[in-house]
């Protein structure tokens, strides 16, 4: 057995872990809001058309915020086609995905799903095809109380309260040849600066967010980070940063480097620190610019290509990927790469929700979890309280992509106000189990009340309709507390959670 010991102090915080670091993402795209969450015919649908058995399994994930309606799709969608009497709708090309858009899901339904989940909505503005007018118009109909154009047509519709959307994107990765409108870096700086300015005009409580560079891989990374916080300064709040790992893309496929994925993520959130502050120095500002990333999972299927047979149809099963075992620990690691970062990393968005690259897949017979659900509901449930600094002694290995790849990675979080202290901690390794130590004494009196454990003989092992229960989280005997030092072993390629308190 391995062997790795863990050194931390509680009173070295790093800073209060952002519930909205337990995000996720919804879009119009294939079937994640279609037959997703909405889908009025199905057996499971509430009144106003919601399947209440997704909708029950997304608060048992417990998703802070959501990111609506793209993604993409945003950067050609009119929200004047998805509101008011659902039968003057329009029904459009949804060009970016190649989607029928019926329009029978918009903003107000997207409200509703927000109030019955009781999610946090983010809103994205199209700055692809339109720009600052529909941007103030879309904030004016959501935010303002009424006496106005925009806010007497939301009550028109049914909608006498306001929605007090808070939280606001520019776009949708506007450096990305993909995107429809994509723009220069400066373009879209001054865009996004324009915009941001007359949308905190009307409504100053709002934050917002720009756009970073859609992934290091472009050649724009890092340029165009700078640049754009640098244009936006004074606006935002927020740089997004976009990220998917993949392992079935690469051959061969290379499990041990796939699991080493959050060492880029981390030299990808630390760059974007770097450009923000970069432009912050320029201005000699105090504010300090934070990020928010607002997609981020396991992607296997390169996003460009549609399969032809789902080209121009409403709600295809479009990038349905099904996860295994190893895409949790990876997903495991970026959430606690996110959480060490708290000082910095405010939002963080799971790309997506349901059906599209999600935790959650439905038929129309049922809802099941798949292998990520695990990782991210054991994080946005226990992350609760500070992140302390920390360093891990352990094995390291070299992969094809990565040097120095520490075998376990952890993050802990305190809670002091409750008195609790959460471990969350990997084991990298595939072929053996690891006994790691951790020395409490400055934790008098707490105890360990449960080891939470994810793993599977078969590190390739998926949930699927058929089987929806073959990699679930368990409880452990694995961990022990003497003299005020942990024990826990973790079994090879597992995700533990190891929670103490009083
Ligand atoms: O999540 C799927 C797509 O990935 C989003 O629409 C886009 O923003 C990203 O490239």
């Amino acid at each position: 057995m391995k062997k790795a010991k863990i050194f931390t102090d509680i009173h070295f915080e790093i800073s209060e872990v952002d519930k909205r670091l337990f995000g996720s993402f919804l879009e119009h795209m294939g079937r994640a809001v279609y037959e997703g969450i909405y889908q009025p015919e199905n057996k499971f649908a509430d009144t106003n058309g919601f399947r209440t058995d997704t909708l029950e399994m997304i608060k048992e994930l417990g998703v802070s915020v959501v990111r609506y309606p793209g993604g993409n799709m945003v950067s050609a969608y009119n929200w004047e086609d998805g509101v008011g009497p659902k039968e003057l709708r329009p029904v459009r090309l949804e060009a970016a995905w190649k989607n029928i858009e019926d329009n029978s899901f918009g903003t107000n339904e997207f409200m509703d799903f927000c109030e019955k989940t009781s999610i946090s909505p983010m809103l994205a503005v199209n700055l692809g095809t339109r720009g600052i007018d529909e941007a103030r118009n879309l904030l004016e109909y959501c935010n303002f109380d009424s006496g106005t154009y925009y806010s007497d047509l939301r009550i028109k519709h049914g909608y006498r309260k306001p929605h007090n959307v808070k939280l606001w994107c520019l776009g949708n990765e506007m450096d990305g040849p993909w995107q429809i409108g994509h723009l220069e870096a400066r373009e879209y700086g001054s865009l996004a600066a324009r915009t941001a300015k007359i949308m905190k005009d009307i409504d100053p409580t709002i934050e917002l967010a720009a756009c970073g560079s859609a992934g290091m891989k472009l050649p724009t990374f890092g340029a165009w980070d700078a640049t754009v916080a640098e244009e936006c300064y004074d606006f935002i709040d927020y740089l997004s940063v976009h990220t998917y790992f993949d392992n079935r893309c690469k051959t061969p496929d290379d499990s041990r480097d796939f699991l080493a994925s959050s060492l880029y993520f981390e030299r990808q959130i630390n760059s974007v620190i770097a450009a923000c502050d970069y432009a912050g120095a320029k201005k000699k500002s105090r504010k300090k610019i934070g990020l928010s990333v607002d997609e981020w999972n396991v992607v296997y299927r390169p996003h460009g290509k549609i399969p032809p047979d789902t080209v121009w149809t409403k709600a295809p099963h479009q990038i349905e990927d099904v996860y295994s075992l190893e895409d949790a620990l990876v997903v495991g690691s970026m959430l606690l790469t996110m959480m060490n970062h708290s000082d910095r990393v405010k939002i963080g968005c799971i790309a997506q929700l349901v059906n599209v690259i999600a935790p959650i897949m439905t038929s129309d017979n049922s809802a099941w979890r798949q292998t990520i659900f695990y990782p991210f509901m054991n994080c946005s449930k226990y992350a609760k309280g500070t992140t302390l600094y920390h360093v891990v002694e352990c094995d390291k290995y070299d992969s094809k992509s990565y040097t120095d790849v520490p075998t376990v990675m952890s993050s802990i979080v305190y809670d002091k106000e409750n008195e609790n202290l959460a471990l969350f901690v990997i084991n990298r390794d595939l072929d053996e189990d690891c006994e790691v130590t951790v020395d409490l004494r400055q934790f008098e009196g707490y105890s360990v009340k449960k080891h939470i454990v994810l793993n599977h003989e078969d590190i390739k092992a998926v949930n699927t309709e058929e089987n929806p229960l073959n990699v679930v989280e368990r409880l452990s005997n694995n961990s022990t507390l003497d003299n005020m030092v942990l024990t826990s072993v973790l079994e090879k390629h597992s995700w533990n959670v190891i929670i103490l308190g009083k």
